[in-house]
């Protein structure tokens, strides 16, 4: 494989060792068995139609014999050594001794009564189903509403009915889960999530495991019970006549998995490479979309397009060669039928010649051992389609069991009615980044706290200890006495009130972004909300006020607006804590001072925090906390810390004012 295709395959960052052992691959069919148990019902309905539906092609080639021998040769039954096996016997006492053409009439009779029933089928040839693009993209689409019915006719549509609604509801139950899991990865798993590789993961690959429940259930059982009725039918009846054509009918299976099985490791490989790229291409387009404004200003829009057309054009190649490769298993396979048919004949001509069969038996055999080439075929690919299943479930599975964190239950009875502690807190990102050391401090509920220091100081990462978005490394933090360390994120967060440095958006009206943080506020407390955070009167001159849709990520707005929408936000949670980022970094002083104001008069009932930049903020702040490379240096109000000459704050704030 070349540099760049190696690249694309591990461009995740998260899921980076792709590699499935056959044992995976048996462990991760198993979990996709297990999930039928979500649908038991209709499982069981389409068993009792597959059950069915191998009837017919088992009927319809002694049929033929019939019409063979005793309607176009007019022979009398039992002439020949062949037996008819025991479930003819009802209709060989019904056509025995009636003219041909009362035995052709019941025959089509039968036919027509088959036809409408099941369809135009005997022996495997057709089966009904959609048919699909050639790309592992369109594929899962098809995948999702998929279904298929070894039966036509009336019975066959019920069926495949069945199947579709049984393929939806695996597909919608595993992708919703799917989905709650994504959204509740870390914070920091989702610094290295790409969204184009997550909408991949939901969008094409989970449409793939239904799929598999069948391919291991209902399928291949169906496929070797019909293989053994029809090799007893004929042990039953040639056995002791032409026992060869037994021996050579059971070997086609065993031909076809030696055939297959060996190369499904090569398969599977095929297909992840297949997928990766898929979604590489994803990733490839979110990103240059989500930055297009810098892509688009940086001049990279030709760079970004080229990168863009690499990926997808890799993505479409994997598809095809692992597809050419499913196509070459299918044509090696279907050539040992043939000469397996070949041969049959041969031996079939030689016995009707020798007086031992009728031609008549030719109809019998072709029908036979069409199903069981069929057959034989069929379990042969199902093992090498299932590869590409498998790819697709372990990409699905990485993330069901990707540690994520937990809800817990919201009504458990924690508060914040006087104090959070940080007791001797440490804190290192993933990649082993210290980022807070040994923080031992108490904010109080009636407060409002500034959090000081220079850039990369750990202003935020201790900040977002306390809704829990990061955990400590080592230390404890106490809500009113209370370690949060085993308590779900869900409770923690009915807390905390949260207004990160970066907004955060949805390309909604400014009502439904600020429903989203509490949706029982009403129209006072939106308003309210609003006031205090400065925006009431750039939101009346919006055309449609409140209920004006924001664009893209708020896109519409200017930064100053889209950060007191943002404050506003993190006001209508009305929660014990607030804590603001950096909120008056795009504030114009006039704004700056009525918020600090209204969050002043806030922290009256609130334990709020503020991070913060400017002088004019920090110092109305009750209490500052000046951090410096991971660590507290100095606690105090302004004056206090002002009066230390020599200290850190008071150096800070000299460089700050020049
Ligand atoms: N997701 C992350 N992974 C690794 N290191 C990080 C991550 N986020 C921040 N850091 C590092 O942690 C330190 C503190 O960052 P931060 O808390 O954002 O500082 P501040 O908010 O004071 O500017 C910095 O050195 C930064 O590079
Ligand atoms: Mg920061």
């Amino acid at each position: 494989m070349s540099e760049t295709a190696n690249e694309l395959v591990f461009n995740d960052r998260i899921d980076t060792d792709t590699q499935i052992s056959s044992a995976e691959a048996m462990v991760l069919l198993g979990r996709s068995f297990a999930l039928l148990r979500h649908v038991k019902g209709l499982f069981a309905g389409k068993f009792l139609f597959a059950l069915v539906g191998i009837l017919p092609p088992l009927l319809i080639p002694w049929t033929g014999k019939i019409v063979v021998d005793q309607v176009l040769l007019q022979k009398p039954f039992g002439e020949s050594e062949v037996r008819f096996p025991p479930f003819m016997d009802p209709l060989i006492a019904i056509l025995e001794g009636n003219t041909p053409l009362a035995i052709m009439g019941t025959i089509l009779t039968i036919y027509a009564v088959l036809l409408v029933l099941f369809g135009v089928r005997a022996g495997g040839a057709v089966t009904s189903g959609l048919t699909q693009g050639h790309d592992s993209a369109t594929q899962s689409e098809l995948a999702l509403s998929a279904g298929s019915s070894q039966s036509s006719g009336i019975f066959g549509v019920i069926e495949l009915m069945i199947n579709i609604r049984l393929t939806q509801r695996l597909a919608n139950t595993l992708r919703t889960e799917l989905f709650r899991k994504l959204a509740r990865l870390p914070m920091t798993t989702l610094d290295d999530n790409r969204i184009g590789d997550s909408v991949y993961r939901i969008m094409y690959d989970t449409p793939l495991v239904p799929e598999i429940c069948f391919n291991l259930s209902i399928a291949p059982l169906f496929a070797v019970l019909g293989a053994m009725i029809s090799l007893y039918l004929m042990q039953y009846s040639y056995g002791p006549v032409a026992p060869e054509l037994v021996w050579i009918a059971a070997g086609l299976i065993p031909l076809a998995l030696i055939l297959t099985v060996p190369l499904s490791g090569f398969s599977r490989r095929l297909n992840q490479a297949s997928r990766a790229s898929g979604a590489a291409t994803t990733n490839t387009m979110e990103e240059s979309l989500e930055n297009i404004s810098a892509v688009q200003s940086l001049g990279g829009s030709r760079h970004e397009r080229e990168r863009f057309a690499r990926d997808s054009d890799q993505s479409f190649k994997r598809f095809r060669f692992s597809f050419l490769f499913g196509q070459a298993m299918f044509v090696v396979s279907m050539f040992c039928t043939v000469v397996a048919g070949i041969y049959v004949a041969i031996l079939v001509s030689d016995l009707i010649i020798g007086g031992t069969m009728t031609p008549g038996d030719y109809a019998v055999l072709f029908g036979l051992y069409l199903q069981l080439g069929g057959t034989a075929l069929g379990i042969g690919m199902y093992w090498i389609n299932l590869q590409t299943n498998v790819a697709a479930v372990r990409r699905v599975f990485f993330f069901i069991d990707y540690p994520s964190e937990t809800p817990g239950d919201i009504h458990s009875r924690l508060t914040v009615q006087d104090t959070i502690r940080l007791d001797h807190v440490s804190y290192h990102y993933p990649d082993g980044r210290q980022a807070l050391t040994d923080i031992d401090l108490e904010f109080r509920v009636g407060e409002l706290t500034a959090i000081v220091g220079p850039t990369g100081a750990g202003k935020t990462s201790l900040a977002y200890l306390l809704p829990a978005f990061l955990r400590p490394s080592e230390g404890r933090i106490l809500f009113d006495g209370i370690d949060i360390a085993d308590v779900g994120v869900d409770a923690i967060r009915d807390q905390v009130a949260y207004v990160f440095q970066e907004h955060m958006l949805l390309s909604e009206s400014i009502r439904s972004n600020l429903l989203l943080a509490n949706p029982t506020a009403s129209e006072n407390d939106l308003r309210w909300a609003i006031d205090t955070a400065g925006a009431g009167q750039f939101v009346d001159s919006l055309p449609q006020g409140i209920d004006t849709v924001m664009g893209r990520r708020g896109d519409k707005l200017s930064v100053g607006q889209k950060q007191r929408i943002c404050i506003a936000r993190g006001l209508v949670r009305d929660t014990p804590v607030l804590v603001l980022d950096e909120p008056t970094a795009a504030l114009d002083p006039e704004t700056e001072n009525a918020l600090v104001t209204s969050l002043q008069k806030a922290a009256a009932g609130k334990l709020v925090i503020v991070i913060a930049h400017r002088l004019s903020t920090i110092k109305r702040a009750d209490r500052i906390v000046f951090l410096d490379n991971g660590r507290v240096r100095a606690i105090g109000s302004h004056e206090t810390l002002m009066a230390d000459t020599d200290g850190p704050y008071r150096r800070y704030v000299e460089l700050q004012t020049g």
